[in-house]
């Protein structure tokens, strides 16, 4: 079958370790199906394995990608959940399996014509999705669904900033954020990106580091370092960060006085649960919010797409097809 792999790592150079071609048929084990992908998605995730981090060179050559949605055995259409680990090993939740991992961590990614899954890794996908849309939801906007619905505390009306405003997972935390009734705030490096964030629907947008009108009550992070700071200052007394990402690094001076002396809570937030995934697709059916897509190319495009998503180029998700 066609794929994407991963052949080599190169922090330097990313793009040199990509290959695309013919690959073994990857066989089933027991409890396990092969889902025909009909629509896989980019994450920064998938450069990131490309550099090494997250996937050594032991593991090579892997078939790239965590999103998908596609068809099972029986022809019903299913969104490919990308955490394969143990409920029972996470108390009821696979993310806090020890022994968990994205898909193209240790078992294949999406970017091929068939990617095997754990039967319990399969989410019906709703009619008024289409695959592409689909395939965007398991990693960016299951984490943004999270972040804002279970990790943040925030109620409809509360104030959230998002930093990074055109990353993948701020893109859909500003998007679901704004559909649930949460006035969202966003930060961003350019004027450009700032109009796009107000286009997807952010309330107010400021560059990065920008003094805000008043303190809000929640801040989404995906930046890290390069934004810690601004976070724990934008924050009111008894406000929380909540954090899935450090893009920028992961070591920023932790202001632990701020933390202590105006009681602000730091939670970290990783993926979703299955059932989490569910409640996502019957959001967006259910209130008619959708992925937003910056293109969709054939699958043996791949490379512009992985070019595009270091160039950090694209506005919404990056689609492939095979
Ligand atoms: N824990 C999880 O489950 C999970 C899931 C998905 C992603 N993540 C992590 O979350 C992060 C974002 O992922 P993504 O796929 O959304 O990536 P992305 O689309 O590439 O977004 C990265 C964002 O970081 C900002 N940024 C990068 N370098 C910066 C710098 N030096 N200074 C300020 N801002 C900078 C950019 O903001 P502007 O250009 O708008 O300023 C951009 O919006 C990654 O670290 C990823 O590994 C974690």
């Amino acid at each position: 079958m066609f794929a994407v792999t991963a052949a080599r790592i190169d922090a330097d150079d990313p793009l040199s370790g990509l290959e695309l071609g013919e690959r073994p048929e990857p066989e089933v084990p027991d409890g396990w199906v092969s889902v025909t992908v009909r629509a896989a998605a980019l994450n920064h995730h998938d450069v990131f394995s490309l550099r090494g981090v997250g996937l050594s060179a032991d593991r090579l050559p892997m078939v790239l990608g965590c999103d998908a949605a596609g068809t099972d055995p029986d022809g019903n259409e299913v969104i490919v959940h990308a955490v394969i680990g143990d409920a029972n090993a996470g108390d009821g939740d696979e993310t806090l399996d020890p022994r968990r991992s994205l898909l193209s961590e240790r078992y294949d990614g999406t970017f091929a014509e068939r990617v095997v899954v754990p039967r319990r890794n399969l989410v019906p996908k709703p009619a008024a999705l289409s695959f592409e849309q689909a395939a965007c939801l398991p990693t960016a906007y299951l984490t943004a669904y999270r972040m804002l619905f279970e990790k943040s505390g925030a109620q409809p009306g509360s104030t959230v900033l998002v930093q990074g405003a055109s990353g993948g997972v701020a893109t859909a935390l500003i998007i679901l954020g704004r559909t649930a009734g949460f006035r969202m705030w966003a930060t961003s490096r350019t004027e450009a990106k700032l109009e796009r964030a107000r286009e997807l629907g952010a309330d107010q947008v400021f560059p990065s580091g920008a003094r805000l009108p008043e303190r809000v009550d929640v801040v989404m992070e995906t930046v890290g370092q390069a934004t810690w700071a601004h976070s724990v200052r934008s924050l009111k007394p008894g406000g929380r960060i909540v954090i899935c990402g450090a893009t920028s690094g992961d070591a920023p001076p932790a202001e632990l006085t701020r933390v202590f002396y105006t009681q602000l809570s730091v939670v970290g937030s990783t993926m979703g649960t299955r059932d989490q995934l569910v409640r996502l697709a019957r959001f967006c059916e259910q209130t008619g919010v959708r992925p937003v897509i910056d293109s969709v190319r054939p699958l043996a495009q791949a490379r512009d797409a992985f070019a595009a998503m270091i160039a950090g180029t694209q506005a919404g998700k990056l689609v492939l097809t095979p």
